[in-house]
């Protein structure tokens, strides 16, 4: 049997602490059960300490996923290591991750420290998270531009005071794969208790190497990968999991590894994350972009016609994209639709299924065919199970050419419905101003995110907004054929999440989570 590689996904740690991928804690849960399905080996929670929302997501996971090990970050002190234990606690498996940077660079520029005073301090915090729990990662942030013999005589000790594994980022995306895989190999070579922890990789992809990096890594003897979900993380972003799983998986014959990684996985853990973040998938990205599996030129789809290893080198059915032979429209009934979304790796109960028929019949009225991409466009979007306030009853936009844009809106409370009608830049604006008319509620619109989730005039765009309530961001998403109807509804879902969130204890504060990432 081959060596196997553990996956640490970060996409809750370090992808979400990136521009454009906050999600509260419902949303991280939602992704957090996604990650298990996905088999993954270490879930990153958060970074309990840098607010109060991100604690509340380490602890909600630590409590309900217990198929895999949950970490939580926190800096070299015992402040940090208290809170982030505090968390996980509950965890079936708790990992502390420590981490302190050790480049000279970051000692005299950020900390202002010695050496021997981050060699003590590093020490001392792994010791004390040693008293907590026993699976203690230790992180020497900047790693691949720290001094080779200091690396060195900090991991010893880090691993005599109980750190079983040794994370060695490539914080700012600067190494190249030969300089990567030497490090791992001289630490290997020289450290002499090295045999009782594991090296990690921890990869940025500032260069786009972040998976070449990680994958010289496991060559020279790492047998821990951190990743994300679509590559997604600080600045250009992490090494993207599905694309590291899919190279070992492809190549065997030149890497002789294995991940536990449930493949089939990969394509929804993609969809669900972006329709999460709003952060979109480029469409040429390797593994999960709409482009990765469709062959354009003649002479391809010729070859691909005749055999698909012409021009394929990995299935799209592996990653769990799945093509349906059964063509969904407004004259399908439930057990169709319910039969579709199983295929399609989603088991739905009756409930889901009614509410997923009723968004799928309207839907079939303005769309001739509905495609699998549509299916979980809806899905994605349905079940959020968030407290209501409002819904949209009706919605009429005037607009055009040098003039301002009306918009008349019309929403329901269940129990009385509301009027207003408001001018705005554009359409879209006009109804938010509408919106903001009728609930009082007053919000500042950060990110506005429209994508089609299939193609033709009747395609489904998926629409992902971010808004800011009272300095709190909140995320709402919708899909539609209609893009004024699905931005409305998405914003009207933000709206909602701030009214049924008022105390704001759920969700995150951008200014403290600032405060910590700045560390
Ligand atoms: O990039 C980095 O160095 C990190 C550490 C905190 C693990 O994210
Ligand atoms: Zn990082």
């Amino acid at each position: 049997m081959s060596d196997k590689i553990y996956i640490f996904d970060t996409t809750l740690r370090d992808g979400e602490q990136s521009p454009g991928c906050s999600m509260n804690t419902q949303e991280k849960m939602k992704m957090a059960r996604q990650l298990e399905a996905l088999n993954v080996d270490i879930i990153e929670a958060g970074f309990p300490i840098a607010s109060d929302g991100d604690f509340e997501a380490v602890r909600e996971i630590s409590k309900t996923i217990k198929g895999c090990t949950i970490a939580g970050l926190c800096r070299a002190t015992t402040l940090d290591i208290d809170r982030a234990f505090e968390a996980l606690q509950y965890a079936a498996k708790p990992r502390i991750h420590v981490f302190i940077a050790t480049s000279d660079i970051h000692l005299k520029h950020k900390l202002n420290k010695t050496r021997e005073q981050v060699l003590e301090q590093s020490i001392n915090a792994v010791a004390y998270a040693k008293k907590l729990t026993n699976d203690i990662e230790f992180s020497c942030e900047d790693a691949s531009r720290s001094d080779i013999d200091y690396l060195c005589q900090i991991i010893e000790a880090v691993i005599n005071a109980g750190a079983t594994t040794i994370n060695l980022p490539d914080t700012v995306g600067y190494a190249l794969p030969q300089d990567y895989g030497t490090m791992i190999s001289i630490i290997r070579g020289r450290v002499k208790n090295i045999g009782k922890a594991v090296l990690s990789t921890h990869c940025h992809n500032d260069l786009g190497l972040a998976v070449s990096n990680s994958i010289a890594a496991v060559v020279n003897g790492a047998r821990q990968i951190e990743c994300t979900i679509n590559g997604i993380g600080e600045r250009a972003g992490n090494a993207s999991l599905e694309e590291f799983v899919m190279a070992l998986k492809t190549r065997p014959d030149a890497l002789p590894f294995h991940t536990d990684v449930k493949a089939e996985e990969i394509y929804k853990s993609s969809r669900l994350l972006s329709t999460l973040t709003g952060m979109m998938v480029q469409r040429n990205k390797a593994i999960v972009g709409a482009n990765a599996f469709s062959h354009e030129a003649g002479i391809h789809q010729d070859g691909i016609i005749k055999s698909r290893m012409t021009y394929e080198i990995m299935t799209p059915e592996s990653v769990g994209i799945k093509h349906s032979t059964l063509v969904l429209g407004k004259h399908s009934g439930r057990h169709a639709l319910k039969k579709r979304f199983e295929e399609l790796g989603y088991s739905l109960n009756p409930e889901e299924l009614n509410n997923v028929y009723t968004e799928f019949t309207q839907l079939a009225d303005k769309k001739k065919e509905i495609l699998d991409e549509d299916l979980v466009a809806i899905l994605n979007n349905k079940f959020d199970n968030d407290e209501t306030s409002f819904t949209l009853s009706s919605l009429q936009v005037m607009t055009g050419t040098g003039v301002k844009s009306t918009a008349v809106v019309e929403l329901s409370d269940g129990k009385e419905t509301f009027v207003d009608s408001a001018t705005g830049d554009g359409p879209v604006d006009a109804a938010y101003n509408a919106i903001e008319r009728i609930t009082k509620m007053n919000g500042q619109l950060t990110d506005y995110n429209i994508k089609s989730v299939t193609w033709g005039g009747d395609a489904v765009g998926e629409v992902v907004v971010k808004v800011i309530f009272n300095d709190v961001i909140f995320t709402g998403h919708a899909a539609s054929t209609d893009i004024v109807t699905g931005s409305v509804e998405a914003y009207l879902q933000a709206v909602n999440r701030a009214i049924s969130a008022k105390s704001a204890k759920s969700a995150e504060d951008p200014a403290i989570k600032k405060q910590a990432n700045a560390v």
